[in-house]
């Protein structure tokens, strides 16, 4: 499973980087705002740092000029994915982009049908949000069984790419189904690395190592 960062915020995503588990960045309209910097400068910044896929989101809502912002953004970089809504102009502009061999992120997907209509669109991810779906008593990880089992039916070369992760049980979940990638708030993959006897087995290691007053170095 490929991890992406969702933020806009620079400095997090130059530390994750550097772990080496960051394979791609998602942003969208309302991260941008909470970054309080400009949407060009940040995103080109942003995909100087990652090598994989930056998403960034058109904010148009008809298709001429959701082309338009497309093309615009596409041309900011070469690892730059465009993010539409999954509104009928959406997918119409995800289909001129992908034709153009501009990669599309499909955002905002709540059900299988639309995810169907974003991969015959020509899509390279689509966005399940799981999250938001928990919030109104659905199951988002059901949403991401369905996706996963119609684009194999059709062997689709759409990436599942699950979003609105808020915590550790979204992201293996997930993975246990088989999404492609997991795009997960800095925090959530923080928390991927606790575990209590993780804490509490590593306190006894060291505590026996100082009694043997040895050193490695
Ligand atoms: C990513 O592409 C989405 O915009 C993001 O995961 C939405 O997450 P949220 O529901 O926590 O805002």
């Amino acid at each position: 499973m490929k991890f992406f960062v969702d933020t806009a915020d620079i400095d997090a995503i130059r530390e994750l980087a550097a772990t080496g588990l960051v394979d791609g960045v998602t942003t969208n309209p309302s991260l941008i705002a909470q970054s309080g910097r400009d949407f060009f400068e940040v995103i080109k910044e942003i995909a100087s740092v990652v090598d994989g896929p930056v998403s960034a989101e058109t904010v148009a809502m008809d298709h001429e000029t959701m082309l338009q912002e497309g093309r615009k953004l596409a041309a900011l970089a070469d690892n730059i994915a465009v993010k539409v809504p999954l509104t009928p102009a959406g997918l119409k502009t995800c289909k001129a982009l992908s034709d153009d061999g501009i990669k599309v992120n499909v955002t905002l997907c709540f059900s299988a049908g639309q995810a169907l209509l974003a991969a015959k669109a020509g899509a390279a991810f689509i966005s399940p949000f799981v999250g938001r779906l928990d919030d109104i008593s659905y199951d988002g990880l059901d949403l991401i069984e369905d996706i996963c089992q119609i684009y194999a039916n059709y062997d689709f070369d759409t990436e599942v790419l699950v979003a609105s992760c808020r915590g550790p049980l979204h992201v293996t979940e997930a993975a246990k189904i088989g999404a492609d990638i997991a795009t997960v708030p800095p925090k959530v993959l923080h928390q991927l690395y606790n575990h209590p006897l993780t804490d509490k087995g590593l306190d006894a290691f060291m505590k026996d190592w100082a009694a043997t007053g040895q050193s490695i170095l």
